[in-house]
């Protein structure tokens, strides 16, 4: 069997110290495990910009179109801020790369790890096991829609405005993701919604209720608005297993959500785009934080949120259930033996460099091995 492609690109800030721990796994598995993956590497974001004069060279998007998987670290700093919208590293790379895979489904987990319990700002028995999974529409909603712009008007006001659309299409193949997810989870789905006031969220709701009767009858589908989503995110999240909903919407809960659990830097996703006839799916695994433009090139970084996209990247797109756990029990591990990179320090706990966390993981799992 021909090796997986798997396109690494490390991107900017800290992206590229933490992608550096992802080799070392991906070193251990070729040896340990006879796991070979075609690796290769290319430059998006700010760094792309700098070396290129585009955030997404026409050569980074061929190589992602080709890949079985893509792993991303994170884009954009202080650096390229002042860049015109479309050059940014943010609005012309990330939001491209999604729109040209057509990677629609965006999987963001927020899961509490026992031994960080105590990292999050909410009470540890509202949130205790917690492991909730929201399921953002990524490539249309009112991040895409047409028409969009800034317009100067006649009496010389400018206007500025953008577009929540959706399709019956597009709420049909996000929902199916959802409720498939949801079968093989607790059989729960929150479709969150505006339906009291916005008509493209009427639509979703009805056709959120049609695919449960026609398809998942099994499932469980129950529904909120969004405003109330964030207050019971809030209140309590465990009420809660799997959410889906629009991209604003998304974009704003899932990073409430993350902050349930005490540590952006902890958290993974995945955004995954439609099956193709030779069952492959274009996928990209990435973190939830950003490039920490202030802390990046300091060794300080907390690699374990691309890390544990890696593990994401084993299990959905490479089949790879036994190695995905291997990482995973590997990371409880090292958190339970006291190990933590400066975000989530504690009392009492051992705190250690982006490369010595890195060296950690591989370490326990050579011995879980
Ligand atoms: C995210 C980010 C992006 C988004 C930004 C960086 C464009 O906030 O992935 O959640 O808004 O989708
Ligand atoms: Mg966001």
């Amino acid at each position: 069997m021909a090796a997986k492609k798997l396109l690494i690109l490390p991107g900017d800030g800290i992206g590229v110290e933490t992608m550096a721990q992802v080799r070392r796994i991906i070193d251990w598995l070729a040896k340990k495990r006879q796991i070979e993956f075609d690796v290769s590497e290319a430059l998006i974001g700010g760094a792309a910009y700098d070396a290129t004069g585009t955030p997404l060279p026409a050569e980074t998007l061929a190589a992602a179109k080709a890949a079985d998987a893509i792993l991303l670290g994170a884009v954009g700093g202080p650096k390229w801020d002042n860049l015109p919208f479309h050059l940014k590293p943010e609005r012309g790379a990330l939001l491209p790369l999604r729109k040209e895979l057509e990677l629609f489904a965006n999987l963001r987990p927020a899961v509490v790890f026992d031994a960080l319990l105590d990292a999050s700002t909410l009470k540890p028995e509202v949130i205790s096991g917690l492991d909730i999974m929201i399921v953002r529409e990524l490539t249309g909603g009112l991040y895409f829609g047409e028409p969009r712009g800034i317009e100067t008007l006649p009496d010389g006001q400018r206007r500025g405005f953008n577009t929540l659309t959706y399709t019956t299409s597009e709420i049909q193949r996000i929902g199916r993701v959802a409720f498939d997810l949801a079968r093989k989870r607790n059989k729960r789905l929150c479709s969150v919604d505006k339906h009291n006031v916005l008509d493209c969220t009427v639509l979703w709701r009805e056709e959120m209720i049609k695919l449960q009767q026609a398809e998942y009858p099994d499932v469980e589908l129950t529904h909120m608005y969004v405003d109330n989503c964030a207050m019971q995110l809030v209140r309590n999240p465990k009420q809660f297993d799997v959410m889906v909903t629009e991209n604003m919407f998304g974009d704003i809960l899932s990073d409430c959500a993350s902050m349930l659990t005490g540590s952006l830097g902890m958290l993974p996703s995945a955004s995954l785009g439609a099956v193709r006839a030779d069952g492959g799916r274009p996928a990209l695994y990435e973190p939830i934080h950003g490039s920490a433009p202030d802390i990046a090139g300091k060794d300080i970084a907390n690699p374990l949120a691309t890390i544990l996209s890696f593990s994401m990247c084993l299990r959905y797109s490479f089949d790879m259930a036994a190695e995905a756990d291997l990482i995973e029990n590997a990371v409880k591990a090292v958190l339970k033996g006291g190990l933590r990179t400066a975000d989530i320090m504690q009392p009492g706990k051992a705190k250690v460099s982006t490369t010595v966390m890195g060296e950690a993981i591989v370490r326990e799992m050579e011995k879980l091995a």
